[in-house]
């Protein structure tokens, strides 16, 4: 082959696939350097994030387009932020990250629709101060689920309908929120029907945490199957990952997607996050615990870091048939809701200035 000619099929290959430096080294080519979580996963589960609408600009912005194919509002879209008077929504927020996730062509979670934490306090009471009747809260409960669960119809393939109604404590059942002291644990049911209603194609989630406790797990199955039984809409389990080195094991988390799955419904890592601290209960602080001070990441939080999400990403796409979507809760350790506990925590696969740690790559070579 002429010199003219080998230079006319080196030149694009050389496009393609990297150059070569005169030393002979090749540098990454861009398709490589571009390759990303969500590239690395395409087989297996959309890969998202939890977003407030201030990272939708600049750095965070570059790197959620970069890495994520699916979104979660981590506030704006709770009942509380986005209902905060009977008469009156504010849409702003939600909006904001609905038009981003279309116009970056991501998938859309809708988080969430009923919960006891951050509902806003008139939902429960009179104009006089008085806790309403049963029929009047899930009228309320009805209005707000049909208005938002339409509204972004168009953008959200699938909501956590209830979130967290399940009691931690072995002795108790549900939840004794405002919730269920109002309306019993019909309120449940209802939501996953107004939500159906209302969107008859999104895909409906139970949503919870501590799912890897043997005892949380056996009674958030016995609700989901009665519910499934009852006939309600219900079409998935999120496991929200709060999770941290030392929690769940392998065994437990096998078994919670296992179970779940076995009862005909999806299984989706809602709210991921690996703590650097010990603990239960996603590694928050439990009460009375030593409250640790961390001068930053050490490499005694990095090596079971590692381990951990390892062990959990191994486990997941063992299982990619019944898992439709893990997200990550927050983007990089620079911010975390974790933060703030009278502690820093690095529970994320990016560092405080949105690098790669070596847990990313630990995730994505498999
Ligand atoms: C958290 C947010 O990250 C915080 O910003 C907010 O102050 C409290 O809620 N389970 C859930 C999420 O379902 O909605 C919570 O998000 C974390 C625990």
């Amino acid at each position: 082959m002429n010199t003219f000619k080998s230079l006319l099929i080196a030149i694009p290959i050389s496009l393609l696939f990297g150059f070569c430096t005169s030393s002979g080294r090749i540098i990454q080519s861009k398709s490589n350097a571009t390759k990303a979580l969500k590239d690395y996963y395409k087989d297996y589960f959309p890969i998202g994030v939890a977003v407030t609408p201030r990272m939708l600009h600049g750095e965070d912005s570059a790197l959620i387009v970069t890495q994520f194919n699916s979104l979660t509002a981590e506030n704006a879209m709770k009942m509380g932020p986005i209902h905060p008077r009977e008469s009156d929504y504010y849409w702003k927020d939600a909006d904001s990250i609905a038009a981003f996730a279309k116009k970056h062509s991501m998938r859309l979670r809708g988080h969430n629709l009923c919960w006891h934490a951050q509902a806003p306090s008139w939902m429960f009471k009179n104009e006089k101060g008085d806790t309403v009747s049963k029929e009047v809260l899930l009228q309320r409960l009805k209005d707000h689920i049909t208005t938002v669960v339409k509204r972004y119809k168009d953008y959200i393939y699938g909501w956590d309908v209830v979130n967290e109604a399940i009691d931690d404590r072995d002795s108790v059942f549900y939840r004794y929120s405002a919730w269920y002291k109002i309306c019993g644990e019909e309120f449940i049911a209802k939501a996953f029907e107004y939500a159906h209603a209302a969107d008859p194609k999104a895909v409906l989630f139970y949503n919870d945490y501590n799912t890897e406790n043997p005892k949380k797990r056996e009674k958030i199955y016995q609700m989901v199957k009665k519910l499934k039984e009852a006939g309600i809409p219900i079409h998935g389990v999120g496991l929200q990952g709060h999770w941290s080195i030392n929690n769940p094991s392998k065994e437990e988390l096998e078994k919670s997607i296992q179970m779940f799955s076995s009862l005909g419904l999806q299984v989706q890592v809602t709210e991921l996050d690996v703590s650097v601290y010990a603990g239960r209960q996603g590694g928050q602080l439990i009460q009375g615990q030593r409250r640790d001070t961390a001068t930053g990441f050490t490499a005694a939080m990095e090596e079971p870091q590692r381990e951990k999400y390892k062990m959990i990403f191994g486990i997941l796409r063992q299982n990619k048939n019944k898992i439709t979507g893990v997200t990550f809760w927050n983007l990089s350790d620079r911010y975390t809701w974790l933060d703030g506990r009278g502690r820093k925590n690095y529970p994320l696969l990016f560092d405080v200035n949105r690098k790669s740690k070596k847990v990313y790559w630990d995730v994505v070579n498999f």
